[in-house]
């Protein structure tokens, strides 16, 4: 067995052992986004720090905790508090805890963000449905020996982000007369945000969107057979031409309003699956 495949039993087996019952959809928040494990009837929650072979999260609006509990009548796992490349952890580190999931059963992933708007449509508090996403400088998760026992070495990924789970949000979305924005999530490494050369560059590339998180997730996602579903709360606009500076505070206020809406999809979401 690989020292990856070894370090992921022990970890799964540690888990099993606080929490015996089975879900099939995860749940990953983003900065800000932490509040819906309040509304998580939870039955266990456990520490990052005490799991074995987890990365521990430091940045600010994460909660750092992996909790099972139930959420739309579904057992779910969730994590508060996401693990990002410009903390300097490895791309594989990263998708460490997507892995774990998998490995516990999930077979649905279901992940937020905050993100820079690079669509001169979108403002500030926009939900942005991830329809695709272009990996700009962020490393490849996968790189390296492939885990056999995970997924095939070449994955295909002409449709990261689930069709069919896109459909039923936006019914859900219009029923709660929810507006949805929807476009190219482009992933970059942080922590700098953009250079407005750079919000330039995106949006000229085709993205709709700029984050620090996500694309390394869904690539581990999807090597290892899950279906993913993602979602941006548009925290700042980029692209804008007059003054435009952008605070991590700022982001954190615009993702804590736009956070109800959000919770109200993924729970709604979690409910129709
Ligand atoms: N750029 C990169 N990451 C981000 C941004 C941004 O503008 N806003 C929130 N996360």
């Amino acid at each position: 067995m690989s020292e990856t495949m070894q370090q992921l039993q022990e970890t799964v087996d540690f888990i099993h052992g606080l929490v015996s019952k089975e879900a099939s959809i995860g749940i990953i928040l983003g900065s800000g986004l932490g509040n819906l494990s309040n509304d998580i009837v939870s039955e266990k929650e456990i520490s990052y720090n005490d799991i074995p072979h987890f990365p521990v999260s430091t940045v600010e609006g994460h909660k750092g905790r992996l909790i099972f509990g139930e959420l739309g009548g579904k057992k779910v796992w969730v994590m508060a508090g996401r693990f990002h490349y410009y903390e300097g952890y490895t791309p594989q580190q990263v998708a460490y805890p997507v892995r774990v999931m998998r490995l516990l059963g999930v077979k649905t992933l279901l992940l937020s963000n905050a993100a820079g708007g690079v669509n001169k449509d979108f403002k500030i508090g926009d939900l942005m449905v991830i329809n695709d996403h272009i990996s700009l400088f962020t490393r490849n998760p996968l790189l390296g020996k492939n885990e056999d026992k995970l997924g095939t070495r070449f994955p295909d990924m002409s449709e990261p982000y689930s069709k069919a789970l896109i459909s039923k949000v936006q019914k859900i979305a219009k029923d709660n007369h929810i507006e949805l924005k929807q476009g190219v999530y482009t992933g970059v490494t942080g922590p700098t945000f953009e250079t407005r050369a750079e919000y330039k560059l995106i949006h000229i590339l085709g993205g709709d969107a700029v984050g620090m998180s996500t694309v390394q997730e869904t690539i581990a996602a999807i090597h290892s057979g899950m279906q993913v579903f993602a979602m941006s709360v548009i925290t700042d606009i980029g692209i804008r031409e007059e003054e435009n500076t952008i605070t991590h505070e700022e982001v954190l206020q615009a993702a804590k309003d736009a956070e109800p809406k959000l919770t109200l999809l993924f729970t709604e979401l979690v409910r129709s699956l």
